[in-house]
């Protein structure tokens, strides 16, 4: 193509995700299913209101201003560090703030991989992965993120630096996460490898998982020298804030001085790129996690208990009338298993057909229960089972 650069692809880009959504908010009688954001009962965007009254006393000015430097005002990488660690990581860390956490995974492919390396990440995934690596030029590799074997044969088959992504735990779109016990037989794994490793956490939808997601952080203490781990976290999911483009990637490694070489070349590459961020968007989540922590605490814990009822009556309900889904710990999104593309693709149109939108990911079609209201949900599962 004229102009352009000798490998920039030149397939037309089709955002699949976004002519549903369309089509869906064109249907007065839509059940969507489609959106990646949380929703309140009412239909809503689902909003932080602590988040949105301290965003409400920046004043003008502070709200024009650049930003203090293109890797991020200090007071955000320092509140933002603390919130994702959760003072579970003793190892060396560093943080960026970058534009969400595809600003973070980005920034950790650009700076990490060359044209040609491979990235390996979960057969069905969040779809921007394949797009980031298709363009970098990447080799991509996947693997089955219910089967460690399957994994680790994957991680073996690498010729060269190892680089891992896992979106866990509320994977997205199958709900999956690992165990700390998996976590534990996977950082062992790497452990193991006698080359360069990259472990990219994508941890976007962590703050909506049950348990004690991040009780796998103290792993990161014993490391070997060769890995490097990259957390990407996503303000979008865990502040609802997404427009406001903020994220952060921290790394984690055993040389301190290692790790601030590498976070002066990222902060290079964000001046080259974004430059700056959303200062105000910086100044506010620093805010409200110094100052209305609890609060916060207390919206998120009731976001939480509203998404978990959805998937907890949609699963249990897919079981009953045995509407085959595949294994779920919860989050935004449950996924319908397929063998076969061609049949997902009849059974996605039946749906839209029948007013029900929801999203085609590779063997699978996606229900975003973050989007659609309990009551909307109680039935929904016997209602696609019936189309299908
Ligand atoms: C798996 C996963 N990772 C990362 C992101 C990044 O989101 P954002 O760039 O809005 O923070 C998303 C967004 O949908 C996602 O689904």
């Amino acid at each position: 193509m004229k102009f352009v650069r000798k490998k920039e692809n030149t397939e037309r880009y089709v955002d699949t995700i976004f002519s549903v959504v369309n089509a869906a908010k064109a249907d007065p009688l839509a059940i969507n299913a489609t959106a990646g954001c949380l929703y309140d009962e009412e239909g809503k965007l689902l909003t932080f209101k602590c988040v949105y009254d301290a965003e409400k006393t920046i004043q003008p000015a502070k709200r024009a201003a650049y930003a203090s430097s293109p890797s991020g005002n200090a007071d955000y990488i320092d509140t933002i560090s603390k919130f994702v660690l959760d003072g579970r990581v003793k190892n060396h860390h560093r943080a960026i703030a970058t534009p969400g956490g595809t600003g973070a995974i980005a920034t950790a492919v650009t700076s990490c991989l060359d044209e040609g390396d491979t990235i390996l990440y979960p057969q069905i995934a969040w779809g921007n992965y394949k797009v980031i690596a298709a363009e970098h030029n990447l080799r991509s590799l996947t693997y089955d993120v219910y089967d460690l074997g399957d994994l680790f044969e994957k991680i073996d088959s690498i010729d060269g630096k190892v680089f891992l992504i896992i979106n866990s735990p509320c994977q997205n779109p199958l709900g999956q996460a690992y165990s700390y016990e998996e976590w534990k037989k996977i950082i062992g794994k790497l452990d193991s490898l006698d080359k360069e490793v990259v472990l990219l956490c994508d941890i976007a939808y962590i703050d909506y998982a049950d348990g004690d997601p991040k009780a796998y952080f103290p792993l990161f203490d014993s490391i070997g020298d060769h890995i490097l781990v990259l957390l990407c976290a996503s303000c979008s999911k865990a502040f609802s804030y997404y427009g406001q483009r903020l994220g952060a990637l921290i790394a984690v490694n055993n040389d301190e001085e290692f790790l601030d070489h590498y976070i002066n070349l990222c902060s290079r590459l964000a001046r080259a790129t974004w430059s700056n961020l959303n200062n105000a968007a910086m100044i506010n989540i620093a805010q409200v996690l110094s100052e209305h922590r609890k609060e916060y605490d207390e919206e998120l814990l009731a976001a939480k208990k509203m998404l978990k009822e959805r998937t907890d009556l949609f699963i249990g309900q897919a079981k009953e009338c045995a509407l085959e889904l595949y294994t779920s710990c919860g989050g935004f999104f449950v996924t319908i298993a397929y063998d076969d593309n061609k049949k997902r693709d009849e059974d996605h149109q039946k749906l839209i057909d029948h007013h029900i939108y929801t999203i085609k990911v590779n063997k699978g079609i996606r229900v975003g229960l973050c989007s659609v209201p309990l009551k909307t949900v109680d039935g929904l599962a016997y209602k696609i089972k019936e189309l299908i």
